[in-house]
């Protein structure tokens, strides 16, 4: 699935949430499995995952209508960032969930899905903020909650993933 170092390492593929019921009108798409996510096989499950729920709570985004998912779904060794070969082993994967669930609206946290969606020369603070069209979607591209957690509660990247999902909120209302 996602190459031979990730492959021998991992312990779950994460393969990611859809919510049961049809077509999610929201995804979010993280970049990989970290520790956590490795060990029950759930997406965003961990420390980022707790954050991301807090987050979305306080931006009035439900997560169980939101289908969760990844750029890569094999933890990477020590939470290090995908390489370019691994993603593109795994891409026809994410390629085929956004094929079948069809939503309409797509979070892209971090930079490696921003990315994935937006081209390999994006620069999230120049990509954030609104939506592009991709593929018939909207998406948006925002800071990863690990970077809220590292820059910390009064952090730039905390605030403006807030704003940005409030901004998506107000755009599914
Ligand atoms: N970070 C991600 O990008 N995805 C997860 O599922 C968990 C942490």
């Amino acid at each position: 699935l996602a190459g031979p170092e990730l492959a021998a390492a991992r312990r779950h593929v994460v393969v990611g949430d859809a919510p049961a019921g049809g077509r999610p009108r929201l995804a979010l798409v993280g970049e990989a499995p970290g520790a956590t996510e490795d060990e029950t096989g759930r997406p965003f499950v961990g420390r980022s995952g707790a954050l991301l729920d807090q987050l979305l709570a306080e931006a009035g985004l439900d997560r169980a209508g939101a289908a969760v998912l990844n750029v890569v779904k094999c933890r990477p060794p020590g939470n290090r960032t995908p390489k370019a070969p691994e993603v593109a082993r795994c891409s026809g994967w994410l390629r085929r969930q956004l094929e079948l669930l069809d939503p309409p609206v797509v979070v892209a946290l971090g930079l490696s899905a921003a990315k994935w969606f937006l081209g390999p020369r994006t620069v999230l603070a120049q990509v954030r903020a609104r939506p592009h069209l991709v593929d018939g979607r909207a998406v948006w591209a925002t800071y990863h909650p690990s970077a809220a957690i590292r820059f910390g509660p009064n952090g730039a990247p905390r605030a403006g993933l807030l704003a940005d999902l409030t901004a998506v909120a107000g755009s599914l209302s």
